[in-house]
């Protein structure tokens, strides 16, 4: 019997015991299980780290799927079971939350927050740890850009860095629907501008712009808490007076508006936009580093960044130069440069100035 890193897995070997999810008791697989490239997928899905394999795989099945075991870790993923699921659950909480706004919009009011959130407690439930929905939603990447699918990645974000920060429960919901409302006042300018894929001018920029008070506009009334109405109204506000549309500083902004602020700039710079591909999330976090602790909440950010890091321990990645390693070690000084194991090497990317990770594979 040998332990051994689910990256390192191949079909054939066999479970020597039963694993189950960290968080929960769900039980995933069974002793004896002859892993396939799906049951790969699924432990590497729930985050599953290790686990005891018998020291001889059976060797006829492992050939089957020679081709399989040359995908990319991405790839392995986007084939099992649980992200079809996910990014079902997803697509039909889509739909559902574009309906709402626009019975919201139109003054209906037969809308129900409790059917609202549902479809995003449904997305959050099901047993995913924090780093298997990053992996979700940096993977659904190339399913959609739109503004309702932004609102719910940021929902998403928003209810995990709560948890990570440990608000309370109502504090946690509270997060999570100012998340889905923050971009509201995007669905009244003119698609043209939003879809735009050529720099703006700063007309159109100032158009943009209005976003948080026609935002605030429509749901102003609502009887939703008054700190989803002020998140909507300032996300765009930053620690150091740089923001819009108010240009007040950390004291003035509703601390639900200061963590909105993070989750969406993550997500807006980890997904594609019309004018150019997604950026690798530790070329955001280093964007972070660069410039976050006086824009963002310092403690909020300091959370955020350590979290997300976290859940990348043990990933492949290809640095800027080419070569392929796994991340070993995060660096707490500089969390854009762990340190990364390349063959029988280690290296410290903090000491190297111009290698960067460019890619989580
Ligand atoms: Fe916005
Ligand atoms: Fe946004």
């Amino acid at each position: 019997m040998k332990r051994v890193v689910t990256k390192k897995l191949a079909p054939g070997m066999v479970l020597a015991n039963d694993v189950h999810t960290y968080d929960s008791n769900i039980k995933l697989l069974d002793k004896g299980t002859i892993l396939e490239e799906k049951d790969i997928a699924r432990l590497a899905f729930y985050s599953i780290l290790d686990v005891l394999v018998e020291d001889d795989p059976v060797e006829t099945e492992a050939l089957t799927s020679l081709e399989n075991s040359e995908l990319s870790y991405s790839e392995r993923l986007k084939q099992s079971e649980s992200f079809k699921e996910f990014k079902a659950d997803f697509e039909q909480c889509v739909n559902g939350f574009q309906n709402s706004i626009r019975d919201i919009i139109d003054n209906n009011d037969t809308y129900k927050m409790e059917e609202v959130m549902a479809p995003i407690y449904k997305l959050l439930g099901k047993g995913h740890t924090a780093s298997s929905i990053f992996d979700m939603l940096h993977n659904l990447r190339d399913y959609d850009d739109a503004t309702y699918t932004h609102s719910i990645n940021v929902a998403l974000i928003a209810n995990i860095l709560a948890q990570w920060l440990k608000w309370d429960e109502s504090e946690i919901e509270i997060a999570t629907q100012a998340g889905l409302f923050h971009d509201i006042g995007k669905i009244m300018i003119p698609n043209e501008i939003i879809t735009k894929p050529d720099k703006l001018t700063s007309h159109e920029y100032d158009i943009v712009q209005t976003h948080p008070q026609r935002g605030y506009e429509v749901i102003r009334n609502l009887s939703i808490s008054a700190h989803v109405k002020n998140a909507t109204l300032m996300h765009h506000e930053r620690c150091d007076g740089t923001g819009y549309p108010l240009h007040i500083k950390a004291p003035q902004i509703d601390k639900f508006a200061k963590l909105i602020a993070i989750a969406d700039v993550y997500d807006a710079m980890t997904s594609a936009r019309y004018y150019r591909g997604p950026l690798c999330p530790f070329i955001a976090i280093s964007m972070f580093e660069d410039e976050g602790f006086q824009r963002y909440d310092p403690e909020m950010i300091l959370a955020f960044l350590s979290n997300i890091v976290d859940t990348y321990l043990l990933n492949r990645v290809r640095l800027n130069t080419g070569e392929v390693g796994e991340i070993v070690f995060i660096n707490r000084n500089k969390f854009s440069k762990p340190t990364i194991k390349i063959g029988e090497d280690y290296v410290d990317l903090s000491k190297c100035p111009n290698v960067y990770i460019a890619e989580i594979i």
